[in-house]
């Protein structure tokens, strides 16, 4: 996987700013141990080089003149020639001696330093050293071009090692990183696995007690407690539902003995039919429920049958019709395709049903309701379109959801509980399949497609 903009992707890239960062400064220290070492090497050979020549000069030397100081010193600085540039000047700063190697050339004085670096014309880089004694300066330089060669190699050692470590150390915080966010991802995976429908999943606990096992046992007992608020909240809609089944069957019975005695006044009489529609409209409502909370129980149980739907359409289609034509609309069904989708016909036909009557309720005065099926070699797909006035597109998703209902688009939804759809989407779930809906042009209608897989 590319590494994102990610916490792993920081982590790996602080990694290896700091292991770069702490090589580099270790080699800055070595940098300049070495060069102190170098330098120090170097200050000893011109010591022992100025104490031969003024062990040369003899104790007299303070008095010497031109002559007898270059007697005395010329085989000296002859034989050391190849290692050592010397110079001698008295207080005045008038040179005195120069080895024949320097031709002439002056070693350059830096003031108040008597251990320095400098750059000798026609020699190059030298170590110096001078040595103040009796208003006589000896000034001894030797090559410092071997030790410069070798903190150069040094230099370029190190920075090969560095461009190395922090290839490597980007590789090492890569590798670390993914395995300090291993737990990490896997508590993602599980909560992205977790859903009202599947709260039993829970994330995997390390054995060793450390902060991630602690936050993926505290994300546990979360779910647990979400787990057990949401049976509550299921159980009591399916208890609920069922109390009221009973109470409700009773006030329906004594109502139509009432209607059957008959001894109202046509007042009453119509009084009492309109209760028998309410509670025949609670009732339907409270089944609706009882069948969404058995489904979210994973109570309820498909019995999917690998079939043609052309046969069970062909049955459900002049029922449909007849519901259509009844409200004065027209209906028009095709299907096509041969094969089978594994499906239940009993829960197809609920949902064709409440799609029907969601379209007959939608359709203007003379409209057309049209039931379009077609099976290729993985999907059975069927359409249900109207000539209603569609819907925003905001609520194309939203009027699968319960209770939803969406006021001013021309439905007649003088008794509707907003179940419908919600059902139908449950029971598609149930077959492994999916529903939507989608408008067929703007003002147009709607059409809610329904898939199932072959
Ligand atoms: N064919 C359609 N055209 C326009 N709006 C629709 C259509 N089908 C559904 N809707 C909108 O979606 C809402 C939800 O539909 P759903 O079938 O879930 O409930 P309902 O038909 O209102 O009630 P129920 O089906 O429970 O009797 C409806 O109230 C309506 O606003
Ligand atoms: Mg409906």
């Amino acid at each position: 996987m590319l590494m994102r903009h990610s916490f792993g992707f920081r982590l790996a890239a602080w990694y290896a700013l700091a292991a770069t960062v702490t090589l580099a400064c270790l080699f800055v220290i070595g940098h300049e141990l070495l060069y102190t070492r170098l330098m120090h090497g170097l200050d000893l050979l011109n010591n022992s080089e100025a104490r031969q020549l003024r062990t040369r000069l003899g104790p007299d030397y303070a008095n010497l003149d031109l002559e007898a100081i270059d007697q005395r010193i010329r085989e000296v600085t002859e034989s050391a020639s190849v290692l050592f540039y010397v110079n001698v000047h008295n207080t005045a700063n008038n040179i005195m001696f120069y080895s024949h190697n320097l031709n002439g050339v002056t070693i350059p004085d830096v003031k108040g330093e008597h251990r320095y670096d400098a750059v000798i014309p026609g020699v190059g880089p030298v170590r110096v050293a001078e040595y103040v004694h009796d208003g006589l300066d000896i000034v001894v330089a030797t090559s410092s071009a071997q030790a410069n060669a070798t903190m150069r190699d040094y230099v370029v050692v190190c920075t090969a090692l560095l461009v190395a470590m922090l290839l490597a150390s980007i590789g090492i915080g890569y590798g670390l990183s993914r395995l300090a966010l291993r737990p990490v991802r896997m508590i993602a995976e599980t909560a992205r696995l977790i859903g009202s429908d599947n709260l039993g999943e829970r994330m995997p606990v390390a054995e060793v007690r450390d902060e991630i096992s602690d936050l993926a046992r505290l994300l546990n007992e979360m779910f647990d407690r979400l787990e057990t608020s949401f049976n509550q909240i299921r159980r009591f809609t399916a208890e609920a539902s069922h109390e009221l089944k009973t109470p409700l069957s009773l006030v329906r019975l004594h109502a139509e003995k009432l209607v059957i005695e008959g001894k109202f006044v046509p007042a009453q009489e119509e009084a009492l039919h309109i209760l028998l529609e309410e509670v025949n409209y609670l009732d339907r409502i409270i089944d609706r429920l009882l069948f969404l909370s058995r489904v979210d129980a994973k109570v309820t149980r498909l019995d999917p049958v690998a079939q043609d739907p052309g046969p069970f359409l062909r049955g459900f289609a002049p029922d449909a019709g007849a519901l259509v034509e009844d409200r004065g609309l027209h209906f028009r069904f095709a299907h096509s395709g041969n094969g089978t989708a594994r499906f239940d016909a009993k829960w197809i036909r609920q949902v064709l049903l409440n799609l029907v009557s969601n379209a007959i309720k939608a359709s203007p005065a003379n409209g057309e309701v049209r039931l379009a099926s077609d099976l290729d070699d993985d999907t059975w797909r069927v359409a249900v379109e109207d000539d209603g006035r569609g819907l925003p597109s905001t609520e194309l998703e939203h009027i699968f959801e319960r209770f939803v209902r969406v006021p001013g688009t021309g439905y007649d939804d003088g008794k509707s509980s907003g179940l419908g759809l919600s059902i139908c989407r449950s029971i598609l779930d149930l077959h492994g399949g999916r529903i939507h809906a989608e408008n067929i042009a703007p003002n147009g209608g709607l059409r809610v497609v329904f898939e199932i897989p072959g």
